[in-house]
């Protein structure tokens, strides 16, 4: 089976890396890919979101499955285009995109069907937002509707904080066209974890639940950021929480989606808050979770492409449930000095092999590339995710950062912190 993979990140590395362990996979070619997937591959110089040239690339490769990594082509319709010309694609289409790429349509969707989420109200008038601020509780949370790279949201402790919240999305578009609307809901106390599932279009099937670090530093503070580490399993997220998920969010989802004729094929990311009356929905992506699957993808047991394919072709009913390592996995990601605002790029890295080297480690490749010397070179925020197992989270932990210690890079940091709250509890 020939795989082509749509992405640079360490997401999508972690994706290939699991998928060439598999005796199914001959080829992994990947677009625009990274040093770490070259490794594994072809790699084509084309952009995630070249829709025609992917379609172009997909057919004169002869691939049987494109694997879409970020939510960006998938909104813009990728899956559409690859589906018309006959390539099997994991991901969904642009209509079901919207479920990550509406804040408002998910929210609707959720009313329509009864999936538990916080209370909430769409507005594009800032003084109609207002007046229904002044009818809930603090902390008020305010969101962008659209795509914002995860920073759309705004929790306001104060009345005065969420007015300017409003206007700075609304008027001053802090996050261009995607804050057209905004969404206002209550704020849910718990704990987060993010959840991912498998689904056909008609059935989903459950993968495994990890929790993400987005802050920038230490003891979660500074900006937010496209997440600076992660740990799978959950410790919060029990079987039994893990069954409410499915019953209650999941797969009404799945059923919602096609009875609306936006059937959703790919992986359902669902950003859970845990509180005591169970599991309730914060937010859906559309893929898989960046840098969750670098946590998922060691521990996964079973093939990888046998449930990518099932995904893609309807027939998740059939495929037998995943199987997971006993064993916990960490991972930290290295990024450039100034990430997430303004990462100083052309940075030379040097010991990644070493770590990548060590038992138990894995050095999945993101914002990298390689100059003509070869030499490994910051090309973007999130730069190295280094993952490892361990018998414990505090194992895999401790192992993570044993192998971020031998990396040589002045010019990147990570946090020191990661799994704290899972290690602490
Ligand atoms: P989102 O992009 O919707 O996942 O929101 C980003 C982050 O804001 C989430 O990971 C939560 O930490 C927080 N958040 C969003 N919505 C809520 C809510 N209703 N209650 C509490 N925290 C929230
Ligand atoms: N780590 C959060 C995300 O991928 O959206």
């Amino acid at each position: 089976m020939r795989v082509l993979i749509v992405g640079s990140g360490g997401r999508e590395h972690a994706l290939g890396w699991k998928l060439a362990q598999s005796p199914l996979v001959s080829d992994i070619l990947s677009a625009p890919g990274n040093p770490g997937l070259a490794a594994l591959g072809r790699t084509f110089p084309i952009k995630a979101d070249q829709t025609a040239e992917l379609c172009a690339l997909a057919a004169r490769e002869q691939v049987d499955l494109v694997v879409i990594g970020p939510e960006g082509p998938l909104a813009l319709g990728l899956a559409d285009r690859l589906a018309q010309i006959g390539a099997p694609v994991f991901g969904p289409s642009a209509a079901a995109a919207e479920l990550e790429a509406s804040k408002a349509f998910m929210k609707d969707f959720c009313a329509r069907h009864a999936i538990p989420t916080a209370d909430f109200k769409v507005f594009d008038d800032a003084v109609r937002a207002k007046a229904y601020l002044g009818t809930r509780e603090p902390p008020f949370v305010v969101k962008a509707d659209g795509l914002a790279g995860g920073k759309g949201v705004i929790i306001a402790q104060t009345r005065g904080e969420a007015d300017r919240a409003v206007d700075e999305i609304l008027f001053l578009r802090k996050f261009g066209t995607a804050g057209q609307r905004i969404v206002i809901e209550d704020f849910l106390p718990g704990e987060e974890a993010s959840f991912f599932a498998l689904c056909d279009g008609e059935t989903a099937l459950p993968l495994a639940a990890a929790q993400d670090h987005k802050r920038a530093f230490d003891g979660d503070k500074g900006p937010n950021t496209g997440g600076m580490g992660a740990y799978s399993p959950a410790p919060i997220f029990t079987d039994a929480v893990r069954d409410a998920t499915m019953e209650r969010i999941i797969l009404p989802t799945v059923r919602g989606m096609a009875a609306e004729g936006r059937p959703f094929k790919g992986v359902l990311f669902a950003g859970l808050m845990v509180t005591p009356e169970g599991p309730k929905l914060i937010e859906y992506n559309v893929r898989f979770g960046d840098p969750e699957c670098q946590t998922l993808m060691p521990r996964l047991e079973s093939d990888l492409a046998p449930l990518l394919m099932a995904a893609a072709q309807g027939d998740l009913a059939r495929a037998t449930a995943p199987a997971w390592r006993a064993e916990s996995a960490a991972t930290i990601v290295l990024a450039a000095h100034g990430y997430p605002d303004e990462p100083l790029l052309g940075s030379i890295i040097r010991g990644a092999n070493a770590a990548d080297g060590m038992d138990g480690v894995t050095v999945f490749q993101a914002g990298t590339r390689r100059d003509e010397d070869g030499q490994l070179r910051a090309a973007g925020g999130r730069v190295l995710n280094v993952t490892a197992l361990g018998a414990s989270l505090k194992e895999a932990v401790d192992l993570a950062y044993e192998a971020a210690a031998r990396i040589d890079w002045p010019g990147g940091f990570y946090r020191r912190d990661i799994g704290w709250r899972a290690l602490n509890s």
